[in-house]
């Protein structure tokens, strides 16, 4: 009897876990042969185990264009062809949930991410770019007095955390801080140790919503703040004061700052959730910020010519008063195609999920998958993919000048880093705007010398990420700065 016990609680197991691999197979779909080896048991329990690379790995293994898999204990469909994986994107946002951002106020209900996306228009980013050279010249200052210490070999990862960290902290959590010198803010903490709480979440704990310690700690930041615009009318012309505007019901489109007030019963948002919303901001923005600047130096360095060429397009820039205008960095083409490159090669969000609300016939195709079933788009293995992108592996910049694409890869370009489609990042024209910033602001001032021997490892976690113990360690060499754009002495 006691002998029989484990024998029918391993058969029953096993017929579970049976049952859950044979999904994909049982519906029909191409699928990967899935088995749960104790090698990856114990990877996963250490936290080791990379889940971007073994769905990248899956992806480069199947020979048709979509393909079932398993993350842990849940089927995903993979989209391997990129023509399917944009018309999915493109067409079927109806299909899909996105409970995160659903949001509802007595009867109406709203999605968020649509009510956030005037904040990123080129009317409401132009007055907060002169905060990001703010938070760019407290970076560039930092350095100046390591220099003066003679301490000019760095950890750039850790910098360029520390400056996205500000960056939000300014611009969405109104604060001046300057976490370049003061080391115990609160918002360091981001600094110190990267967000990853994105490890293993798309893998395997979906939909079950994180806090981070820190949430009741930023919502008292939010709280003091949004009384300081509500009930002093302090008007500062960042995200928080657009968020304090939806909160309201005003119209973020308009080219007012300041609020209106509405009485506290209409307000549209309470302040628990708008510093929810702020919070979701900071740690969408954090990685991608830090990782698409840090890789784009990584990968500059090593290519002294794409330096020069950078340097000789920041020459042509003229700062007004000491400050860069708006309409100067969307001139920037060259330093856009070595950001697009680096989104290309290393995607801050390297998988793109769906999850079908209702059952969903895929375009062009016989297969129909079921209510609450996932369909992943890995963007970083298509990104990787000889098929769209010759010699892959290479940071080529050049790749995205216009006239050298054809016209089957120019299509394909668009998917680079943002996404595509109703649900691509909200705040992509945010995000140009500030790595531009740090890397006018390095470039103008320092040369880069980076030691070839130094072991350089990037992981995705998801983000990318340089794990090697070091960072990425560079060494930072004062320029001679050219006359007419001279700048350093006068702002930084
Ligand atoms: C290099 C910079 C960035 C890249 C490459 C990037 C890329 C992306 C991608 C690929 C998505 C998912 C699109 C999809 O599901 O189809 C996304 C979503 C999003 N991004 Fe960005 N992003 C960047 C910076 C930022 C910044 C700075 C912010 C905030 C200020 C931000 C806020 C968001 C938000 C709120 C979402 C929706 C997230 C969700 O639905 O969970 N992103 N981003």
């Amino acid at each position: 009897m006691w002998l029989l016990l484990p024998i029918l609680c391993y058969s029953v197991i096993y017929l579970y876990v049976r049952h859950i691999y044979s999904y994909w197979q049982r519906k029909g779909f191409p699928s990967e042969q899935a088995a749960l080896s104790w090698d990856f048991l114990s990877q996963a329990y250490r936290r080791e185990f990379r889940h971007v690379e073994a769905i990248c790995e899956a992806y480069h293994e199947g020979k048709d264009r979509l393909l079932g898999i398993y993350c842990f204990f849940r089927p995903v469909l993979l989209v391997r062809n990129v023509d399917l994986a944009r018309n999915i994107l493109q067409q079927a946002n109806g299909h899909f949930m996105d409970s995160k951002w659903d949001y509802v106020k007595g009867y109406k209900r709203f999605n968020l991410l649509e009510k956030l996306a005037p904040m990123f228009s080129t009317k409401r980013l132009m007055p907060m770019l002169i905060n990001a050279q703010d938070v760019g010249n407290n970076m560039i200052q930092h350095l100046q007095e390591r220099e003066e210490r003679g301490e000019l070999e760095l950890d750039l990862q850790q910098l360029l955390r520390i400056y996205a960290v500000n960056i939000m902290g300014n611009l969405v959590y109104g604060l001046d801080a300057n976490n370049f010198e003061q080391q115990d803010h609160i918002l360091n903490i981001y600094a110190n140790s990267p967000t990853r709480q994105g490890h293993l979440k798309s893998f395997t704990l979906r939909g079950v919503p994180q806090k981070s310690p820190l949430t009741y700690r930023l919502l008292d930041i939010i709280q003091h703040n949004v009384e300081q615009r509500e009930e002093r009318g302090i008007i500062r012309k960042d995200m928080l004061q657009l968020l304090v505007k939806l909160r309201n019901g005003n119209d973020l489109s308009s080219d007012k700052w300041q609020v209106e007030h509405a009485i506290e019963e209409d307000k549209l948002m309470s302040v628990k959730r708008l510093a929810q919303v702020a919070e979701d901001l900071l740690q969408s923005a954090l990685d991608s910020l830090a990782s698409t600047i840090t890789l784009t130096l990584y990968e500059i360095a090593q290519q002294p010519l794409i330096v020069e060429k950078l340097q000789a397009e920041i020459k042509e820039l003229h700062f007004k008063d000491g400050q860069l205008q708006f309409e100067q960095l969307e001139d920037m083409k060259y330093m856009d195609m070595c950001v697009k490159e680096t989104l290309r090669k290393y995607p801050p969000v390297p998988l793109i999920e769906r999850t079908c609300r209702k059952s969903y016939t895929l375009p062009n195709t016989k297969f129909t998958i079921g209510e609450n079933k996932t369909l992943m788009v890995p963007l970083l293995a298509i990104q990787r993919d000889e098929k769209y992108f010759s010699e892959p592996l290479k940071y080529k910049p050049l790749r995205f000048l216009n006239e050298k694409l054809k016209q089957s890869e120019q299509c394909r370009s668009t998917f680079v880093g943002f996404g595509i489609g109703g649900a691509q990042c909200v705040a992509q024209n945010f995000g140009k705007m500030v790595i531009k910033v740090a890397l006018i602001k390095l470039l103008l001032n320092y040369h880069l010398e980076w030691d070839e021997n130094a072991p350089v490892e990037v992981s995705h976690l998801p983000a990318p990420i340089i794990t090697s113990a070091n960072g990425l360690k560079i060494k930072l060499k004062a320029r001679e700065i050219l006359s007419h754009s001279n700048y350093r002495k006068n702002s930084i």
